[in-house]
């Protein structure tokens, strides 16, 4: 018989992982929500043009690790790679210029790239992001970082660095292309990606893996900022620092995609390995137009799921993340499984406000009964799953109108009143 293992780069999520991811989703999403962003779905594939055409021919997401497929009618599909693309795609098709009076959007799900896996990287991954469309205002900038690093917070994650950058508007970045093809071109031995890309799309060199060494005084796009995005950039480092928002101005952050104008981030811990970045983001005001919009300055990031879930793990978010009580039904006698089954709907229902009469609490997770088991083998399974409190149904009490409820940590038993 074959055995069947998940595909290559991709991963099962069940017990701890499957809870923390819920517990993020809803820490994002209440991030999010406070802010006013509202979510967009959108599908898992589109038209692989789409992302030729946002994220740049020449990035390593559309030469190497795009999943791209034909239907059966011949159209050229792809697994999304990332979310800035769709949403902004679903923006465009549906006129939300017009009827979202504040284009603030987030989204969620699964992205697909075939990268060399790793810990931290994987060929399907999570992704939760927020684009702020429309706001060319520096203070969208920092609303998005200072959103990014909330969520951080929320989860307890302390080890981050948030890593900031200016890649200019096209007037500037032309400049910077000059001077970059000039440093470049002296470098010996570039490799044949790097020489490939020389001509084309020179930025992508900063990203090199393979060359980085021998790029020593690489020259900085500050130098070559325009007075108008020198002064954007000022003005998102001001706000950044009006609210107490540690950063770190990094240079050589470029970003793998090409949609980026002026501010670009990333958001990296030192307890994860060397897929540091949890989250990133940047300014795009010219990807709505280029894919048939209207000029609609923007700004977005997304957070890696996985990666920031590696992090919060190695800053003890996984210690508490069973915090319902969980309640065990026990029956001592198999003639009153059908009263304790009942019993256990009620309690799920909270009928007459049952849970207040056995003093659990609101938030409880009710489990059992299971039929044709010991008394022994019922409390063993409770202790299993970590009950804090078990019912039990016995024939004396029953008979008597009353259940007991026994607290497992301290094994005392009380007695309360239940009528049917
Ligand atoms: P990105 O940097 O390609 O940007 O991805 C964002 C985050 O997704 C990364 O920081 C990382 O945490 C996670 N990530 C990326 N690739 C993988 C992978 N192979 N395995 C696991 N996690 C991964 C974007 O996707 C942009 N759309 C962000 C953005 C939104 N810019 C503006 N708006």
């Amino acid at each position: 018989m074959a055995v069947y293992k998940a595909p290559r780069g991709t991963h099962d999520i069940f017990g701890e992982l499957a809870l923390a991811l819920e517990k993020l989703d809803v820490v994002a999403r209440n991030a999010f929500k406070k802010r006013n962003f509202k979510e967009v779905k959108t599908p898992i594939f589109e038209d692989a043009a789409l992302f030729t055409r946002s994220i740049g021919e020449t990035t390593d997401i559309v030469e190497k690790e795009m999943y791209v497929f034909e239907d059966r009618k011949g159209r050229k599909l792809a697994l999304r790679p990332e979310g800035t693309a769709s949403l902004v795609r679903a923006y465009i098709e549906h006129n939300l210029n017009q009827t979202e009076p504040i284009g603030k959007f987030f989204y969620s799900g699964e992205m697909f790239r075939y990268e060399r896996p790793q810990a931290g990287r994987y060929r399907q991954f999570s992704q939760m992001g927020a684009e702020y469309l429309g706001n060319p205002n520096p203070s969208a900038d920092a609303e998005i970082i200072l959103v990014a690093a909330e969520i951080l917070k929320a989860l307890n994650i302390k080890d981050i660095k948030i890593h900031l950058n200016s890649l200019g508007c096209s007037s500037c970045r032309a400049e910077f292309r000059k001077k970059l093809v000039e440093y470049f071109s002296s470098v010996k031995d570039l490799c044949q990606d790097c020489q490939r890309r020389l001509e084309k799309n020179p930025l992508r060199l900063l990203d090199c893996k393979i060359d980085a060494e021998k790029f020593q005084n690489v020259p900085t796009m500050h130098e070559c900022l325009c007075s108008d995005c020198r002064t954007h950039f000022e003005q998102v480092q001001f706000l950044l620092k009006e609210v107490g928002c540690e950063y770190e101005i990094n240079h050589k952050l470029v970003r793998g995609l090409d949609y980026y104008t002026r501010t670009v981030f990333e958001v990296r811990s030192s307890s994860v390995g060397s897929q540091d970045a949890l989250c990133a983001g940047g300014r795009y005001d010219n990807l709505v137009a280029e894919l048939g919009g209207p000029q609609v300055p923007s700004v977005g990031f997304a957070l890696g799921c996985e990666r920031v879930l590696m992090a919060a793990e190695k800053n003890g978010f996984f210690n508490n993340l069973n915090s319902e009580e969980k309640v065990f039904i026990a029956v001592a006698d198999e003639e009153l499984f059908s009263r304790a089954f009942s019993f256990a709907y009620e309690l799920i229902e909270n009928k007459d406000n049952i849970r207040n009469l056995c003093s659990f609490k609101d938030n409880i997770t009710v489990e059992g009964p299971f039929g044709g088991k010991s008394l022994k083998s019922q409390f063993k399974l409770a202790d299993r799953i970590g009950a804090s409190k078990t019912v039990i149904f016995g024939k004396n009490e029953i008979n008597a109108g009353k259940i007991l409820i026994k607290d497992m940590a301290t094994q005392e038993q009380k007695e309360i009143s239940y009528k049917k």
